[in-house]
């Protein structure tokens, strides 16, 4: 027996540190977005006891610190199962270590396809309690869709979803770890806030061109990412309405109206960019695949 899910990407079209929690997290007021890249997450009931991690990518570590590893933990201790034996294969598509939130998708499909493999029927709420044991994007990636995610990101508010539009993805070769992105925040802080009620206004009134002009990420003003200036002038150059760091980087998205600017502009990031990828909103975070 087993499920297979698709496991979609995330960016940021505004994010904001809004300070340091007494727990050492930070409050968060972000607008998150599911695009189109997806990983594939099979899990699959196996003979003998535990869990099984399986990778097409080298380097992803394919034990207890893989997230799918601690998200399988978690759902078998709510559920108070003990005897279990699993297999969870991720097929890879979303760039790692890149801002997408890569990690935590994998996670949330792992939690869906467990829910739907053991017949728990556990809530969409039920299963964001356990995914944010694990980590602070999970439940957003459970959800999916357009979101305002406050608190460490697992406070979740509906707005409205963006308009039809193409989103191109371009991650240069250097991986940011998010922890030492927090860190450099706590050192330096912000030195301008996004405008976050601007954003809320244009998402609200579903204006592409203002939620464009909104893109914010506080990440930006003290992450390096040197490739990040030309990437988005190459954006810009052919067409993009709109260009931003994802999470804390460095992946760089641009958003365009028309399709075949969003694949002008990819290819010519190729050039320069190792990972680039158009993609489209999506109104989900994890689909069973049928
Ligand atoms: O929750 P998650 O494990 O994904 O977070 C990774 C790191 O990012 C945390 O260890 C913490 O340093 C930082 N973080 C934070 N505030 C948040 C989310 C993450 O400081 N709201």
């Amino acid at each position: 027996m087993k499920v297979k899910t698709k496991a979609y990407a995330k960016i940021n079209l505004l994010l904001d540190i809004e300070g340091l929690r007494t727990d050492g997290y930070h409050e968060l007021f972000m607008i998150m977005q599911s695009v189109s890249a997806a990983d594939t997450v099979t899990v699959e009931k196996v003979r003998g006891g535990g869990i099984g991690v399986t990778c097409n990518v080298e380097g992803i570590p394919c034990d207890e610190s893989n997230i799918v590893y601690k998200c399988a933990r978690e759902f078998f201790r709510y559920n108070r199962i003990t005897r279990y034996g699993i297999n969870i294969d991720i097929n890879k598509r979303i760039p790692h270590a890149a801002g997408l939130a890569g990690g935590s998708a994998d996670g949330a499909g792992t939690l869906v396809a467990l829910n739907e493999l053991y017949g728990t029927e556990l809530s969409a709420d039920e299963l964001c309690e356990i995914g944010l044991k694990v980590g602070s994007d999970i439940p957003f990636c459970i959800v999916g869709g357009t979101k305002l995610a406050q608190g460490r990101g697992e406070v979740l508010s509906k707005v409205k979803p963006l308009r039809k539009c193409y989103i191109v993805l371009a991650k240069p070769e250097i991986s940011v770890s998010t922890g030492k992105a927090y860190a450099a925040f706590d050192e330096f802080g912000k030195s301008r806030t996004p405008d976050k009620l601007g954003m809320l206004c244009a998402v609200q009134s579903r204006d592409l061109r203002a939620v464009c002009d909104k893109l914010d990420n506080v990440f930006e003003q003290f992450i390096e990412v040197p490739a990040r200036v030309d990437i988005k002038q190459v954006m810009r150059d052919n067409g993009a309405l709109g260009a931003c760091m994802s999470g804390s980087g460095p992946t760089v998205f641009g958003i365009f109206e028309n399709k075949d600017d969003a694949e002008n502009a990819a290819a010519e990031l190729k050039t320069f960019v190792k990972d680039v990828l158009v993609t489209t909103p999506v109104s989900k975070g994890v689909k069973i695949c049928k």
